[in-house]
């Protein structure tokens, strides 16, 4: 029953219809066959007694006379005009034949057929080689002068039943033909409204809404639906809009804080560390014992490298003014900073024809910023490319040669939660972009690919 499950409802309410209908047609025709059957025996069974007497009253002259011939020129004649009449012979009161239709000779055994000779006509039925036989006897001049016997054939009757079945399979067939053609429109019709809210629930289970709600003029079961759906819509809109006003929220609040923090770092601990410096180098070039000023001298070097560390962090915090700069040169210099040491080889290229936003620009930027992290600590590559095409529409490429990026990997880092790709995922929806992680064999295992229309083409 699994092309059932497959079929759509229209086609489903239409197979149980068609199903129905045809058990239905079957019994009636089943019916109307034993009925038509039984009626038109009993009728041939009539016609051969009404054939019988009448070539009794027939012939009880030309046995007085002993006319052979008038006798059996009655029998071939009656059997000639009554084509369901096998056959007709007449016995004498002793039981002997005297005349017969049988071209082949007459069958002896069918003499003793009937019990005694009574005075009303008797019928039996017989299976012969040519089919079933009604064999009716009826006596002449009360059984006086014999009796005469006709043999109506059934096959005649078989013939007639044949040809009405068919007329009638015929008829049931176009019926149900044309039952199938209505039953399937009908259906179409009634579930047509189903259909359409399947279409919609599709969409909002992709995250996509419409702007118009779903307008069923009807109260019944399927407006009830789409009302609930129209609900339901309206209730996943609001929801989504809190969750974009919540990201939005959140992700200014992060890039406020990171730049609170770097200001703190580069303002305060910065200048503290440079002060350290300054006091350590002081002391250093004061004090006359040797292992004292060896020790102030590396502490003033850890201090040193402490404060480079500082300032690298505080520039990774906080973005470069990417308004200034622009975005090619905020990338470079990004780059820049990842290269060296076991870092692999980057690649930029930038085409940019168009003018993004602060917002596009910073999104851009992190962006990559997240991809190289990524790059660095879990793909073990050799080469990286970053390729930034800024028209019409903005589209990212970070693309690299390591150990390649599996589904699993990154639902065990959401598992864990660690943020990276989700944090992309949010920016990209914000600018109601979409992004793609995949690979282009041999070269690259792993390609991230963001796309989004620049503000100039969205509004
Ligand atoms: N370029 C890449 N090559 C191979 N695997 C990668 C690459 N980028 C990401 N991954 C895999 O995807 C996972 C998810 O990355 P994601 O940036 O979301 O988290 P993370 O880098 O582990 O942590 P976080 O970014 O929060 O500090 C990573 O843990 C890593 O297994
Ligand atoms: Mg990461």
């Amino acid at each position: 029953m699994r092309w059932f499950a497959k079929l759509r409802i229209a086609g489903k309410l239409t197979a149980v219809m068609m199903a129905i209908v045809l058990l239905f047609a079957l019994l009636t025709g089943l019916l109307f066959w034993s009925t038509i059957s039984d009626v038109m025996r009993a009728s041939l069974e009539r016609r051969g007694t009404s054939v019988a007497v009448e070539v009794a009253e027939l012939s009880s002259e030309a046995i007085q006379t002993g006319n052979l011939f008038a006798l059996e020129e009655l029998i071939h004649t009656t059997k000639r005009n009554n084509d369901f009449v096998a056959y007709i012979f007449l016995l004498d009161e002793q039981g002997r034949v005297m005349a017969h239709t049988f071209s082949k000779g007459m069958p002896l055994h069918l003499r003793e057929l009937h019990p005694a000779a009574g005075e009303e006509p008797d019928v039996m039925e017989i299976r012969t080689d040519r089919g079933r036989i009604r064999d009716v006897s009826a006596p002449i001049e009360g059984g006086a002068f014999g009796t005469v016997r006709v043999g109506v054939s059934e096959d005649a009757l078989a013939g007639l039943l044949k040809t009405n079945l068919f007329k009638l399979s015929g008829i049931t067939l176009g019926i149900l033909l044309l039952a199938m053609l209505l039953i399937f429109r009908l259906s179409e019709i009634l579930t047509r409204p189903l259909f359409h809210l399947m279409e919609r629930a599709e969409h909002i289970s992709k995250g996509h809404f419409s702007p118009r709600s779903i307008a069923l003029s009807s109260s019944d079961e399927i407006g009830r639906l789409a009302n609930a759906m129209n609900r339901m819509e309206e209730h996943l809109k609001e929801g989504a809009r809190e969750r974009t006003r919540l990201i939005r929220h959140i992700i200014t609040a992060q890039e406020e804080e990171r730049k609170r923090i770097a200001m703190e770092l580069h303002d305060e601990t910065g200048q503290t560390l440079t002060a350290l410096l300054f006091s350590l180098r002081a002391l250093a070039n004061e004090t006359a014992d040797e292992n004292m000023q060896k020790a102030l001298l590396a502490i003033r070097d850890e201090t040193a490298d402490t404060l480079t560390k500082l300032r690298r962090l505080a520039v990774e915090l906080r973005p470069p003014a990417l308004d200034e700069l622009g975005i090619e040169a905020a990338l470079e210099k990004l780059v820049h900073d990842y290269r060296g040491g076991d870092a692999p080889e980057i690649t930029l290229s930038c085409r940019i024809e168009g003018t993004l936003s602060d917002v596009e620009s910073l999104a851009v930027y992190r962006i990559v910023q997240e991809c190289l992290t990524n790059i660095i600590r879990h793909a073990g590559a050799t080469r990286a490319l970053v390729r930034l095409d800024v028209g019409e529409r903005i589209t990212l490429w970070v693309k690299d040669n390591g150990v390649g990026i599996t589904g699993e990997r990154m639902r065990a880092a959401r598992r864990e939660n660690h943020m990276g790709i989700y944090g992309i995922e949010e920016r990209v929806r914000l600018l109601a972009g979409r992004m793609e992680i995949g690979s282009e064999p041999p070269d690259w295992a792993t390609v991230y690919r963001i796309e989004f229309r620049t503000k100039g083409a969205r509004t």
